[in-house]
């Protein structure tokens, strides 16, 4: 039996998103978001490479990656630790990227897949479990406590998309118009 169990697979799919920590070559810690994480077989978890420039260069001078993935509404998830080997224009690659594109229903530029073998995995579990009987509840108590937050928050964004279009003139505005602009920056960075 592998290193992932059934769970962390249910907790990876239920969360569609991790943070990946890597380290520079100045020792200092790398942090970024990544949304395309999925399991590739029983000891190897993966992500596409679409904006990551800076945990490629990181992983491309030190294969260590510790990989936290949470699902939010139950305050729970896990830690992975592992080594990461970046594959492009490969069998791992086409796999990958062409289960990703079907699932999201989209295709886009892919730099990298980065495939991490798990050495070693942790269970986190949030101490809000000390005053919450059971994860149904906490499910509940969470839906609960974030929903004006969340009503908050969509009328922040709403009055942040209407300045940024009322400041430029360009028709896509707000986090398309960035991403795009990341992803460019991503493929000038290969050649
Ligand atoms: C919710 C979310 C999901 C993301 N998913 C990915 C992803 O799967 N792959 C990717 O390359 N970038 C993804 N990004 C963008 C990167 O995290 C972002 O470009 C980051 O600055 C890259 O930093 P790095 O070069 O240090 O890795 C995501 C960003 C967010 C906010």
């Amino acid at each position: 039996m592998g290193v992932i169990t059934a769970d962390m697979r249910a907790v990876i799919q239920a969360a569609h998103l991790c943070f990946a920590a890597t380290v520079t070559p100045d020792g200092l810690p790398n942090l970024s978001p990544k949304g395309t994480i999925r399991v590739w077989d029983d000891d190897h978890i993966f992500f596409l490479d679409i904006a990551s420039p800076g945990t490629r260069a990181n992983l491309e001078k030190n294969a260590f990656i510790e990989v936290n993935v949470v699902e939010q509404l139950s305050r729970r998830g896990y830690r992975f630790f592992g080594k990461a080997t970046i594959h492009r224009d490969d069998d791992i690659f086409r796999e990958a990227t062409q289960r990703i594109y079907g699932e999201e229903g989209a295709r886009y530029p892919v730099e990298a897949l980065v495939l991490i073998a798990v050495e070693r995995a942790e269970e986190v579990v949030s101490p809000g479990y000390i005053h919450t009987r059971s994860e149904a509840q906490m499910r509940t108590a969470w839906r609960l406590q974030t929903f004006p937050a969340h009503r908050r928050f969509r009328a922040a964004s709403a009055t942040r998309r209407q300045s940024s279009t009322s400041s430029t003139s360009s028709a896509r505005t707000g986090p398309t118009t960035r991403c795009s602009a990341i992803c460019r920056r991503g493929t000038a960075i290969r050649r």
